[in-house]
C-alpha cells in the first residue's frame, strides 16, 4: 500500500497534465454539434486506460459511446467485483462571457484547476483511474476486480446506459458501484451521500396567433402566449412555496427525526448560503430547512423561458408563442412516470382555450436512497476518513445521477457515493473548478477504498 501511495505522490505533475488533456475535449452532450468531440474524448479515455494496463473497449449506443475498462483478472477470480461509474460528458459552458478564461483551456490558479468538467465529472473519475494506475504500475495486487463504466450521456439523462446494462447483466454483476460524482460540505467534512433526488424534464409550449402581431393593432383582443404561460406557471406554487399540482406530494416520504437531526448538524448555515448565492433571502417550502428543501423535498424549476423579442431596444408585439423548459426533482418514493402523468393532467385542465398547449416530455431518472449503516457504506466512510483526515458526515444530496437507481434495479447493486466536489466549485456554472488538494485526496481515497471493500 505504501508503494501505491508513494507512486501517487511522485507522479502528481504528470497526472495533472493528463487531466488537462482530458479537459480539453468539449464533450458537451446536450449539443448535437459536439458529437465528434464526445467520440474523441471517449477514444482518448479508452487509449489512456489501455496505457495504464486496463482492458478497455468503447461500446456504441444510439447516443454517445460507453467506455468499459477492466483490471486484469485471473480466470475464476474469487475477488470481490466492483464497478466504478463516472461520466465524460459535460454541461454546456454558457454563458461564455462570464468565464474568466475559456472553458476548455484548463487553467491552474491558487490550488484549483478551472475548466468545464473539472469537478463534474472528469476530475472525480480520473482520480479513481489514477489510483488504479498506481496499483497496476507498481505491481501491487488489487484486492478487488474492478470495472470502470464511464458514459457520455449523464448530463442528458443516461438514456443509452440502462439498456446496455440490461443486455450485459452478467459482465456487470458486482458487489457494489463506486461513484464520485457528488460533493461534500467542506474539506473538513468529507461526505458519504446516501440519497439522491430523481429528475423529470418537460417542455411546455403555448401557441397563440399565427404570427407575431402589432401590439397596438391587436393587443388586448387576442391572447398573449407569454402572459398565459406566466400565469399558468405562476399558479403552480402557493404562498407556502408548495407545488399545487394535485398529487405531487402523495408518495413523498416524511423525514425521520434522526434525519432531521443530521440535516441540522450539517455545516453551511443559511447565512453562508445567502452569501454564496448572492441573495438577500433564501426561498423554499415552509416548514423545512434549506438543507432539507434542497436535498429531501421535491421541487419544480423553470430552467429556461422563451418568448417574443429579446434584442436591443423595444419591439411592440404580441408574440405568437411562448415556451418553458421545466425540470422537477423527485424524492423517494416518487415515480417519474406517475408524476409526469399528474403534471400533464393538471396543466391540460388549467390551460386556457385561447392558446394551444404542447407538452414534450424529456429524460427521467429515479430518486435513490441506500442504508448508510451498511457494510458498503462503512467501508466508504473509513476510506474518507483515512484520506481527508476528518470524521466524515453522511448526507442526502439534491442532484441526480439517473443511472444509480437502475444499477440497483438491473444489477441488484447499491451505489457508494463518495463525492469530491465543494459547494463553490461552480458545477454547471461559469468558472467551474476542482481543488487540486481534493484531486490528490480523491486518489488516496480510491487507493484505500479497494482495501477496505475487500476486507469488509
Ligand atoms: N454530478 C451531478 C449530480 C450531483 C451533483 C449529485 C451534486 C449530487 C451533488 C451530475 O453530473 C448531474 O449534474 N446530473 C444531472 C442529471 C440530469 C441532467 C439528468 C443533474 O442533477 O442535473
Ligand atoms: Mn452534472
Amino acid at each position: 500500500m505504501q508503494t501505491v501511495l508513494e507512486y501517487l505522490k511522485v507522479h502528481q505533475e504528470r497526472f495533472l497534465e493528463e487531466f488537462c488533456d482530458y479537459l480539453r475535449f468539449p464533450s458537451i452532450s446536450a449539443q448535437a454539434s459536439h458529437q465528434k468531440d464526445l467520440k474523441a474524448c471517449a477514444t482518448w479515455l479508452r487509449d489512456h486506460c489501455r496505457s495504464i494496463g486496463l482492458k478497455a473497449k468503447l461500446h456504441s449506443t444510439p447516443g454517445n459511446p460507453i467506455l468499459v475498462a477492466q483490471t486484469p483478472r485471473q480466470r475464476n477470480s474469487r475477488k470481490p467485483h466492483f464497478l466504478v461509474y463516472g461520466h465524460y460528458d459535460v454541461q454546456p459552458p454558457d454563458p461564455l462571457n462570464l468565464w474568466k478564461t475559456p472553458p476548455f483551456e484548463p487553467r491552474i490558479a491558487n490550488g484549483n484547476i478551472y475548466a468545464r468538467g473539472t469537478s463534474d465529472n472528469k476530475g472525480q473519475n480520473f482520480a479513481h483511474i489514477k489510483a488504479v494506475e498506481a496499483y497496476l504500475k507498481t505491481g501491487t495486487e488489487l484486492p478487488c476486480d474492478l470495472t470502470f463504466v464511464i458514459e457520455g450521456e449523464e448530463e442528458v439523462g443516461s438514456e443509452g446506459l440502462a439498456p446496455f446494462l440490461k443486455a450485459n447483466k452478467k459482465d456487470f454483476a458486482c458487489q457494489g458501484v463506486v461513484i464520485s460524482d457528488s460533493g461534500m460540505p467542506s474539506s473538513r467534512h468529507p461526505a458519504l451521500t446516501y440519497a439522491l433526488r430523481g429528475v423529470v424534464a418537460l417542455d411546455v409550449i403555448l401557441e397563440g396567433p399565427n404570427a407575431d402581431l402589432h401590439s397596438g393593432i391587436f393587443g388586448g383582443c387576442v391572447e398573449n402566449p407569454a402572459m398565459a404561460l406566466c400565469q399558468l406557471l405562476g399558479s403552480l406554487r402557493d404562498k407556502k412555496g408548495r407545488i399545487t399540482i394535485p398529487g405531487f406530494y402523495d408518495e413523498v416520504e416524511s423525514l425521520t427525526k434522526l434525519e432531521r437531526k443530521s440535516f441540522a448538524r450539517l455545516p453551511g448555515t443559511e447565512a453562508r448560503f445567502k452569501k454564496l448565492l448572492g441573495v438577500r433571502e433564501l426561498y423554499g417550502e415552509k416548514g423545512f430547512t434549506h438543507h432539507e428543501q434542497r436535498a429531501a423535498r421535491p421541487s419544480f424549476e423553470i430552467n429556461g423561458l422563451t418568448s417574443g423579442y429579446q434584442g436591443e431596444g423595444s419591439k411592440t408585439i404580441v408574440p405568437s408563442r411562448a415556451s418553458a423548459k421545466i425540470t422537477m426533482r423527485l424524492v423517494p418514493s416518487q415515480d417519474p412516470a406517475v408524476i409526469m402523468k399528474r403534471v400533464r393532467k393538471h396543466l391540460t385542465s388549467i390551460c386556457p382555450r385561447s392558446v394551444k398547449m404542447t407538452l414534450v416530455e424529456g429524460h427521467a431518472g429515479e430518486p435513490y436512497i441506500m442504508d448508510p449503516t451498511s457494510d458498503l457504506a462503512q467501508a466508504g466512510l473509513r476510506s474518507l476518513k483515512a484520506s481527508f483526515g476528518h470524521e466524515p458526515v453522511i448526507l442526502r444530496e439534491g442532484g441526480s445521477i439517473p443511472i444509480v437507481n437502475d444499477f440497483k434495479k438491473i444489477l441488484g447493486a447499491e451505489s457508494l457515493l463518495l463525492g469530491l466536489a465543494l459547494p463553490d466549485d461552480n458545477l454547471h456554472s461559469p468558472n467551474e473548478k476542482f481543488s487540486l488538494d481534493h484531486f490528490a485526496k480523491g486518489m488516496h481515497m480510491s487507493a484505500v477504498l479497494w482495501q477496505e471493500l475487500a476486507s469488509q
